[in-house]
């Protein structure tokens, strides 16, 4: 379309494969300079900008239903190419949950559909308990106000926004988008979290097995999965949204096993 589309990437460690990767493609015109190490600590660098598209869920009407409009492809083609398959819908779908897109994509078009379970995956970090060291606002925080959503938060006393923890970038943002906050208050979804150790080992499961190196955040569900999977009839079906694929994690997945990448 000719539009100049420059991106800030909120971890440009992490994220630099991605850039390389998306600069290859043509897409991006410019990077700007300015990195933050998470979601959170990024949003007054993107502040500075009046234009902007920040691309969560977790962001206000009507951003945050134009983003779940646009994700909801996925579950549409998931539940049309799973009912041509297997002539049923599924019993679970899961996918991992930061701002909440990817999973809202899922979701979206199995909501009126009672017979699937829905679960979300938060972001355990190194457990879910009053350290806060996690990023699981629907199982660790409560609810607050943050940039004009009315959602859960990790927060102190005082309401005072915490920075939170997780291994993954994408899963590390203190909030989470307004419809799985409603999802969760109705009963509609289920929310869990997931620690970095057992996302790390389903991360590491995946690639030995199935030749796959998933993302560290889809690595949450994967987790999730092979927690409940063994104690499913056997004719259930799960599906999980596998929403990205983790080149760029290996360099944060090799220190935290302890291997020298050079
Ligand atoms: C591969 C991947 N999955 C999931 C997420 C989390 O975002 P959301 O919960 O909005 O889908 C991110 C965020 O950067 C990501 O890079």
């Amino acid at each position: 379309m000719g539009v100049p589309l420059v991106i800030q990437l909120h971890n440009f460690e992490r994220k630099v494969l991605h850039d390389s990767l998306v600069r290859h493609h043509g897409r991006i015109n410019e990077v700007m300079q300015e990195s933050a190490p998470t979601v959170w600590a990024a949003l007054p660098v993107q502040g500075k900008d009046l234009v902007y598209a920040r691309v969560e869920a977790d962001i206000p009407n009507v951003v945050e239903k134009m983003v779940r409009d646009f994700q909801s492809i996925i579950g549409t083609e998931a539940r049309e190419q799973f009912q041509g398959r297997h002539n049923k819908l599924p019993d679970y779908i899961t996918a991992c949950v930061g701002g909440g897109s990817n999973a809202m994509g899922l979701f979206f078009p199995f909501l009126d559909d009672p017979e699937v379970k829905i679960i979300g995956v938060e972001a355990g970090g190194k457990g879910v308990n009053e350290k806060m060291e996690h990023c699981a606002s629907l199982t660790g925080g409560r609810p607050g106000v943050l940039h004009g959503n009315r959602t859960y938060l990790l927060q102190d006393d005082d309401g005072q926004i915490l920075e939170g923890f997780s291994i993954s970038a994408g899963l590390d943002y203190p909030g989470i988008g307004p419809e799985h906050a409603w999802l969760h208050d109705i009963g509609r979804a289920e929310y869990v979290s997931i620690t970095d150790k057992e996302a790390l080992g389903a991360f590491q499961l995946s690639c030995a097995l199935e030749g796959i190196i998933p993302a560290l955040e889809p690595s949450h569900a994967l987790a999730h999965v092979m927690k409940i999977a063994p104690d499913l009839p056997k004719d259930h079906i799960i599906v999980m949204n596998m929403c990205g694929r983790g080149d760029k994690d290996i360099f944060a997945v090799a220190q935290h096993l302890g291997f020298d990448m050079g």
